[in-house]
């Protein structure tokens, strides 16, 4: 006789619930980057030091549900805090899967952003993400992903449990493009270009 392994489905443990302005994912485990952690992701290697030499603060958490069996998927929460780092939107580190092949989708919750998406060959693009948004992240491409506005931003990236994450990579080399902060809104650049003028400051009517 074949013995048939049957998983006993229990409804609460397959519900999980998202607080997208409190940034939790039920039967999540929490991890948070700090600024100190995101050392050589930042064009401006000096106003890098220079934040950091005004504290450390959070960049990001990723609140994960995982479940390790053969086949299948692992979800997180990301909430990226608004910020800027001479002018770069603050970001996430970025990363292959070790599996190259496994691909990955976003789904914005809330605020704005995007990826930065790189491939093996060295293609690369910036792909806008509001809330609603979806996007297919195929395989064999690196991806980070970036705040682009004043509140935090918030999305779920949802992908193979065996998927794995390799950091190095894509560290050494570094996405191409960064994306900062302009007079006309968030602009994806090449890393050498030359950056654009920040923001005017918004100007105060006399008696304001
Ligand atoms: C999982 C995934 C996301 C990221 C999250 C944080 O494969 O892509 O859940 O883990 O956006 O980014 P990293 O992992 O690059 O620090
Ligand atoms: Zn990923």
């Amino acid at each position: 006789m074949v013995s048939v392994e049957v998983h006993s489905l229990v409804p609460e443990s397959l519900l999980h619930r998202i607080d997208v302005a409190g940034g939790t994912l039920s039967g999540g485990v929490t991890s948070e980057r700090h600024l100190s952690e995101l050392s050589g992701c930042f064009a401006d290697r000096d106003a890098y030091r220079a934040a950091l030499e005004e504290g450390d603060p959070l960049v990001y958490s990723v609140v994960t549900a995982s479940d390790d069996a053969a086949g299948s998927l692992s979800f997180g929460l990301g909430v990226i805090q608004p910020g800027r780092v001479g002018g770069e939107f603050y970001l996430t580190k970025g990363h292959y899967h070790s599996r190259r092949e496994a691909a990955e989708v976003y789904i914005g919750l809330r605020g704005s952003g995007g990826l930065v998406l790189e491939n093996e060959s060295g293609s690369s693009c910036f792909v806008p993400m509001g809330v609603g948004e979806i996007v297919y992240v195929p395989g064999h491409t690196a991806h980070r992903s970036v705040n682009c506005g004043d509140e935090p931003f918030a999305y779920l990236g949802v992908y193979a449990s065996d998927a794995g994450h390799d950091y190095a990579g894509i560290a050494e080399a570094n996405f191409a493009l960064v994306v900062m902060d302009g007079p006309d809104g968030p602009r994806a650049l090449h890393r050498g270009d030359p950056r654009p003028e920040p923001r005017a400051p918004i100007e105060q009517e006399a008696g304001e």
